[in-house]
């Protein structure tokens, strides 16, 4: 039997914490015992002081992830199906989560593992990585975010584009409309990733919480509403003791250590 802790690794490496979908031979598939292990590692994680940036990747040289458990549908009656999507979801945990979260794109990148980079906050990808979103093959349309997130990232034109054909792009492509924010090659990928990772985990804590509230509500909420919520969030980060510190630091030319509070 396998171990469901397994399932899904965790690496830390100094503030930033590498969570590893590990089903290689199914091409990380995501099936529920790993959908499972994968909210109960981010909670921990969540709430560990020390992490400061996450990055989500998939294990072996070949997925990042290839979609939900294509097993898992046969026979499954809609109702427990609706019952599955309405738990809580790792695309909202990813989406909410108060700390940064970075897509490492090693390799396929598919239906429910495309909507879980979509839910990242930021993507970066190795030339090797092929995206799409190929549900319509199977008769259904994605249900992990995609019809929703795709079109705000690359615009309605593409987004149709690729929920109707079902079509897989490269890396470059998926950099050339937006899908992806950095394309490197494969032996870079890593090395790259925990750079920029690196760079963000020095900053406040507090003010990344924050800054990440605000921008998710620029897709959200109306305008006036989104800079309503910037002004009150602009007010929270002013009075964290991570603000003395940078201003400090600033001023006494000297890098700043921010505490996260
Ligand atoms: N669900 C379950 N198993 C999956 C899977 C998925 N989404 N994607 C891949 N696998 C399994 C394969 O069944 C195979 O298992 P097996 O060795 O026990 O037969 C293994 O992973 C390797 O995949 P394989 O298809 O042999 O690799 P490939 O290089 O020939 O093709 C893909 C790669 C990604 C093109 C192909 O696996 C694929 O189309 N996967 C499904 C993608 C999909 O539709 N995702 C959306 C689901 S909603």
């Amino acid at each position: 039997m396998t171990d469901t802790n397994d399932l899904v690794l965790c690496d830390i490496d100094g503030r930033v914490a590498v969570v590893t979908i590990n089903r290689p031979d199914k091409l990380n598939a995501l099936d529920g015992p790993t959908r499972q292990r994968f909210l109960d590692l981010m909670n921990e994680l969540r709430h560990d002081d020390g992490v400061r940036v996450v990055v989500v990747t998939g294990a072996g040289d070949k997925a990042f992830i290839a979609g939900a458990d294509v097993g898992e549908f046969e026979g499954r009656s809609a109702v427990d199906q609706y019952r599955v999507m309405n738990e809580p979801t790792i695309f909202d945990c990813v989406d909410e989560f108060p700390k940064p979260v970075i897509a490492m794109l090693n390799g396929f990148t598919l239906g429910g593992g495309c909507e879980l980079a979509l839910a990242c906050d930021i993507r970066i990808a190795s030339t090797k990585a092929k995206l799409g979103q190929p549900e319509i093959n199977l008769g259904i349309i994605p249900g992990g975010g995609g019809t929703q997130r795709l079109p705000r990232l690359v615009g309605m034109g593409m987004a149709y584009k690729l929920l109707f054909t079902g079509q897989i792009i490269k890396a470059d492509e998926a950099l050339r409309i937006g899908l992806v924010d950095e394309v490197v090659p494969p032996e870079e990928l890593r090395d790259r990733v925990m750079e920029l990772a690196g760079v963000i985990a020095e900053k406040s804590p507090v003010a990344l919480q924050l800054m990440k509230q605000a921008v998710r509500a620029s897709v959200r909420a109306p305008l006036d509403e989104g800079l309503r919520l910037e002004t009150t969030l602009f007010g929270v980060a002013f009075a964290s003791e991570d603000k003395t510190e940078g201003v400090a630091a600033f001023l006494e030319k000297r890098p700043a250590d921010f505490k996260g509070r």
